[in-house]
């Protein structure tokens, strides 16, 4: 879509009182992403310019999330959408045709509304544009006031709205597109509310009307608009992101087999005929390929999994996982562990900041932390690397083809050599060579190790 004409202005300042928080409304998140977040995305989709964000409860933190994918105006105190509006006023570039105002909280807007709303807007040669919706339940939106024959007159509050005006079910979505020249000239036109001195972006409408100016509407599902207030409708909202993207995910070719109970954030990949069984929650910044099998009862957080990979009740964060390793019951891989192809990874083992090479086997009951482990080496059950001296940690290697015996303790730092061994319940305190095999506290070569023999 070319939109460069366009220019986006995301209202995000307000408190969110009733969300009851320490932390600004736009940052809770929704799948993942704070809900902002959403409306950011939508505006970069349709291809407009590089969006406006008008930040002010909680600037600092909204600023330090947003980083530099977005400019920001502040709007300290907060008095209303019109006053926001007004904030980014000096940043819109006159060249821009269009100014789109988008809400931070309202993160089902599709990019093909938005697209009809500017279609409309243009093909009215309208100066002002909005979305509007016709819920079962009107609620406290600002109300679509018409004339008889359907003009758009006025926007009016609920709670400034009159009984007759209350009944009118048609309701502001708060999703406008302006001419940016007629904007300008009328902006600052806008005049405080007595009493709580609000300035309304809903009044511009009116002075359309009165100009006898061009304006259009067009109107979406309600779905599409819903704002996030409260706890309630974060979870609300947490539940049809999740009913979204698992959607998504099925049509896309990845078999869920209890989408109920299957927890997919929105920045997460998945290819085709992988299976997903219930209670599995994958997070952040993953990509999983084709013909995996994970879960059930499966965290997996910012990790790279290759494809056939079998993950069963684990626990995998920030690791890279390559084709055909299988993993778990009851497993904890923790961030920095990287798993070569065909590795496996047993019963109630926990890895972190380590390399396995390919077809290495770690069984049963072990830890490895700070480890660069060869290929086809098996870590016997109750392997402990002890990395850690109190202050420091320090590295463990072991060569290609060793076999680590049940119940070693690795002395780090330490390197095991190729094709060596160490015996059941050795303490491994100093280096042990190439096809060595070592055994006892603390742990001594006895003979040379002939494992073909
Ligand atoms: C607004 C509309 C209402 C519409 C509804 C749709 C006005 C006067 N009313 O009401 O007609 O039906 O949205 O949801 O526009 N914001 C700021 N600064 C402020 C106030 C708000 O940035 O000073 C931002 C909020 O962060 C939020 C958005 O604007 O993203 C909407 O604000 P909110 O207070 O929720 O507006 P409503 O009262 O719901
Ligand atoms: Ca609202």
């Amino acid at each position: 879509m070319n939109n460069d004409k366009v220019q986006c202005v995301i209202l995000a300042a307000g408190q969110g009182t009733r969300m009851k928080s320490e932390r600004p409304k736009v940052l809770h998140p929704i799948a993942g992403k704070p809900m902002v977040q959403y409306a950011i995305e939508a505006a970069y989709s349709i291809g407009s310019r590089r969006p406006i964000v008008v930040i002010g409860h909680g600037a600092e933190q909204v600023q330090h999330a947003l980083g530099d994918h977005v400019d920001t105006v502040r709007q300290i105190p907060q008095q209303g959408t019109g006053h926001a509006l007004l904030q980014a006023r000096s940043k819109l570039d006159p060249a821009a045709e269009l100014v789109l105002v988008l809400y931070g909280d309202t993160p089902f807007l599709s990019a093909a509304t938005i697209q009809r709303l500017l279609d409309t807007h243009l093909a009215a040669g309208a100066v002002l544009s909005l979305v509007t919706f016709t819920p079962d339940d009107p609620a406290l939106y600002g109300r679509i006031i018409r004339d008889a024959g359907g003009r758009l007159l006025d926007i009016v509050e609920y709670k400034e709205a009159t009984p007759e005006q209350r009944a009118l079910r048609e309701v502001n979505s708060g999703i406008f597109c302006y001419q940016t020249q007629w904007l300008l000239a009328h902006l600052e036109q806008l005049q405080p509310r007595a009493g709580h001195g609000e300035y309304y972006l809903t009044d511009l409408v009116n002075l359309a009307a009165q100009e006898q100016a061009k304006t259009a509407t067009c109107s979406c599902d309600e779905a599409e608009v819903l704002g996030i207030n409260d706890r309630a409708q974060l979870a609300a909202a947490e539940r049809w992101m999740r009913e979204k993207i698992n959607l998504r995910l099925m049509l896309s070719g990845v078999t869920l087999i209890d989408p109920a109970t299957t927890y997919v954030e929105a920045q997460v990949t998945i290819e085709p005929d992988t299976v997903i069984y219930p209670g599995t929650h994958i997070q952040g910044a993953t990509i999983i390929g084709r013909e995996c099998t994970l879960g059930p009862n499966t965290i997996i957080e910012d990790s790279r999994i290759g494809n056939r990979v079998e993950i069963v009740a684990s626990l995998v964060e920030g690791a890279t996982i390559e084709d055909d390793v299988d993993i778990g019951p009851f497993s904890h891989l923790r961030p920095g562990t990287h798993l070569d192809e065909g590795v496996h990874i047993g019963n109630f083992a926990e890895v972190k900041d380590s390399r396995l090479g390919p077809g290495t086997k770690q069984g049963h009951f072990s830890y490895l932390g700070n480890a660069t482990i060869g290929a086809n080496v098996n870590i016997g059950a109750g392997t402990i690397t002890c990395n850690y001296d109190g202050q420091r940690k320090h590295p463990t290697t072991i060569g290609a083809n060793t076999f680590i015996g049940s119940d070693t303790l690795l002395v780090a730092p330490v390197n095991i050599g190729h094709d060596a061994g160490t015996g059941a319940g050795a303490v491994v305190t100093h280096d042990v060579a190439d096809h060595e095999l070592v055994y006892g506290v603390p742990a001594r070569p006895k003979v040379k190790k002939n494992r073909e023999a």
